[in-house]
């Protein structure tokens, strides 16, 4: 059967590679992988810092558009068949031409395609999101901004930043963030997840975001959680990453049912589905058994993302029309 439809925020391109894919590259171009892979055959890694270290490193293996192509074609085929009927990635012109407006336009055109194709094979939509990786520094986030700038529109809409969330402060990435803003597109950044409150409220302070990916340490803070519940800032919580991460005791202790009883916006993502051994299908399955929630739950939060979705309002309204029961 095949699962009720879903909306998914918060993806890494990269970090959806499945394993095979990636050492099957590796194969062909004769790269070496030592420490990426677990004897099992997926990705291995000792904690937050190592899994970004063990992320850029199964990344280095993807060179050029084709690669990018591929990777597109192999992910979206997968996240349709998980029930996803949008989806917004996570997209790195570091990773992408290094930087460079001129590459990254070629990396771009390559993805774009390959999402075009994938859509009249299984209807999957998806947009992309730049992003600047915070430990690469705010000279390197403001290149991202200027392609960002470059190729916003129809399919690049967000601009929200990764990495290592204790790199810098917002407030370092203040003019990358008013530049992508600047070219009209929507933002987000991850907050919230390797840091406290303190951090998710500097981010909506110093960089204007209308969503937060994880952002589950709010709840550290009571008055952040009533403040997000007020402003209506939607959280792009990935439960499973979370757990995988080591950031709570076992899903019973996830804060995500907590912020949701309190008002605020939440909805469901994988972030790097193979690296966190996860799929929205398991999200789903592990969620219903820890907070007992039902179907209408689950449609609730995809209509919570559909309306957060950084789409245009005609993509939004058949997606909430997707969401209808029965349809
Ligand atoms: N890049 C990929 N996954 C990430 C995560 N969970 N947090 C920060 N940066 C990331
Ligand atoms: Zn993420």
């Amino acid at each position: 059967m095949r699962p009720q439809p879903r909306i998914e925020l918060h993806l890494h391109l990269e970090g959806a590679a499945p394993p095979g894919f990636i050492r099957a590259l590796a194969g062909e171009k004769q790269i070496g992988l030592k420490g990426v892979f677990a004897p099992d055959g997926g990705y291995a890694f000792r904690d937050f810092l190592h899994f970004l270290q063990v992320y850029e490193a199964a990344t280095a293996t993807l060179e050029t558009p084709e690669d990018y192509h591929r990777l597109t074609r192999a992910v979206l085929a997968e996240r349709a068949a998980d029930g996803v009927i949008y989806l917004e990635a996570f997209l790195s012109p570091d990773f992408c031409g290094g930087g460079d407006v001129v590459a990254w336009r070629e990396y771009l055109a390559a993805i774009e395609e390959a999402a075009a194709a994938e859509k009249r094979t299984s209807g999957i939509e998806m947009r992309a999101i730049v992003t600047p990786v915070r430990h690469f520094g705010p000279e390197r986030a403001r290149r991202t901004a200027a392609c960002a700038q470059e190729t916003a529109g129809k399919f690049v809409t967000g601009f929200g930043m990764g990495g290592d969330e204790n790199a810098g402060r917002p407030a370092d990435f203040t003019p990358a963030f008013d530049m992508a803003r600047e070219a009209g597109l929507r933002l987000t950044t991850h907050a919230g997840e390797f840091a406290g409150p303190e951090s998710v409220r500097a981010s909506i302070a110093d960089l204007g975001v209308e969503r937060i990916g994880h952002g589950v340490r709010a709840v550290e803070d009571p008055a952040l959680v009533a403040e997000l519940a007020e402003r209506g800032i939607t959280l792009e919580v990935c439960p499973g990453s979370n757990m995988a991460l080591g950031l709570f005791p076992d899903w019973p202790a996830h804060p995500i049912a907590h912020l949701r009883d309190a008002g605020v916006k939440v909805t469901v993502s994988t972030d790097d589905p193979p690296f966190f051994r996860t799929s929205l299908t398991r999200e789903y399955e592990c969620l219903a058994r820890a907070f007992r929630w039902d179907e209408e739950v689950f449609r609730s939060l995809n209509i919570t993302a559909a309306t957060a979705a950084f789409c245009d309002e005609t993509t939004r309204e058949g997606l909430l029309k997707k969401l209808e029961p029965g349809s």
